[in-house]
């Protein structure tokens, strides 16, 4: 199922809260900062907040600068990101405000939430996903809306469950200088199973007096993760010397903790035959403890024959020990007939796993090759 690139935004406190528990929304950002948030939703196609957070601020979730809202517009979209919620119980007020600002609005829900929400006349497309809300249901439903990028704004319910599922593919954190010290206060991510070892710290920016940080999650085997090591994969792929005799690739090995164990792309070095899974597993020690449970993205599946060496990559990745393979592509007749990499790995155990979502650009640096 393809998703869209789900980007958690928040702002919390010191004491890591995300309001405090009076009647009225804590501002926690700075004006500067709350410009920035407005540009990053003209960036998006939709924007994503939990029920609890439409009964507790009333927000309209606009993009409010008329100059942002025109650019997007010249560009061919809506004036305004598509507005979504979530809400099991489908007890929504049908006068908030975000029904009644900017454009188009789809509730997802729950089979009896959607009797509800039904009832109440809301001014939105009411989507039931089943007995249970399903997450990775709710993104392919707005992927076949045609969102690519989507914004989601809290609260703490739907931060912590997007993230302990794996399906957040960025985490753009405000840190406001000051203290909420009220232990019933809702705080951004609540207990439960996170990804094992660190996310990836991209980016951190002062803004006025509080700090925004962006993390990735980096764990294979969380979907925004794998997600994140394909494309760059497939950014590697794009740095290959052209041939025509043979495939651009990229290729990069990461360990169970999301550390970079080493990357390669097809021809890199000056070696006119070496292919991308070749070149990434050739710079890390054979007797590396973390290649049993590491993963290897490639943007092309693992070579199954090969006439330029005697060992063809598939065969390379099962003598490193490794268990795990994800793949944009497979592979096409242009060079070798029925070449199967991921049938050969899978036979031998190595689970295989395809994001075609990732194929069109791990083909664009091969167009040339696939006429
Ligand atoms: N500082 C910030 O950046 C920021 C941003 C946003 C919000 N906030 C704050 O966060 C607080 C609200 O957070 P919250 O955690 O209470 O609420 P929330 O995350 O906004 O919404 C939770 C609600 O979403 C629905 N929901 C979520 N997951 C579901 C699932 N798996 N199945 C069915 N329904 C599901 C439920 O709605 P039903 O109850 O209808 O079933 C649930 O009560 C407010 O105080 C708000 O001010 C702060």
């Amino acid at each position: 199922m393809s998703h869209p690139y789900v980007l958690l935004s928040a702002a919390v406190s010191l004491d890591g809260y995300l309001d405090d528990t009076g009647p009225d929304r804590l501002l926690l950002s700075s004006p500067a900062d709350f410009d920035r948030v407005d540009e990053v939703r003209a960036s998006v196609d939709a924007i994503l907040v939990g029920a609890g957070t439409i009964r507790a601020d009333n927000p309209r979730l606009l993009v409010n600068s008329p100059e942002r809202r025109a650019a997007r517009v010249a560009a061919g979209k809506p004036e305004y990101p598509l507005k979504v919620t979530v809400s099991g119980s489908g007890d929504l007020d049908p006068d908030a405000k975000f029904w009644h600002t900017g454009g188009d609005k789809v509730v997802y829900t729950t089979d009896k939430g959607a009797e509800r929400a039904r009832a109440a006349g809301l001014a939105a497309d009411v989507v039931s996903l089943g007995a249970d809300l399903d997450w990775p249901g709710l993104l392919a439903d707005l992927w076949a809306r045609g969102v690519r990028r989507l914004m989601v704004e809290g609260g703490g319910k739907i931060h912590t469950q997007l993230l302990q599922q794996g399906l957040a593919d960025e985490l753009q954190l405000v840190l406001a200088p000051l203290f909420v010290g009220d232990a019933t206060a809702p705080r951004l991510f609540g207990p439960g199973a996170y990804q094992g070892g660190r996310l990836r710290l991209v980016e951190s920016r002062q803004i006025e007096d509080v700090v925004l940080m962006r993390y990735e999650p980096t764990a294979p085997g969380a979907p925004a993760a794998d997600r994140h090591w394909l494309r760059l994969a497939c950014d590697l792929a794009a740095l290959c010397p052209p041939s025509r005799t043979a495939f651009s690739v990229g290729a990069v090995v990461v360990a169970a903790d999301g550390t970079e164990l080493a990357r390669g792309h097809s021809r890199e070095g000056g070696d006119p035959v070496v292919h991308a899974e070749e070149a990434a597993l050739a710079k890390i020690d054979a007797g590396d403890p973390r290649l049993a449970s590491a993963t290897v993205y490639s943007s092309l599946e693992p070579c199954a024959q090969r006439a330029s060496r005697p060992a063809p990559c598939a065969r390379l990745i099962l003598d490193a020990g490794v268990r795990r393979v994800v793949t944009a592509w497979r592979e096409p007749d242009t060079f070798v007939e029925g070449a199967d990499g991921s049938g050969l790995l899978a036979a031998a155990g190595v689970s295989v796993v395809v994001l075609p979502e990732f194929e069109e650009q791990a083909k664009r640096p091969n167009l040339p090759l696939l006429g």
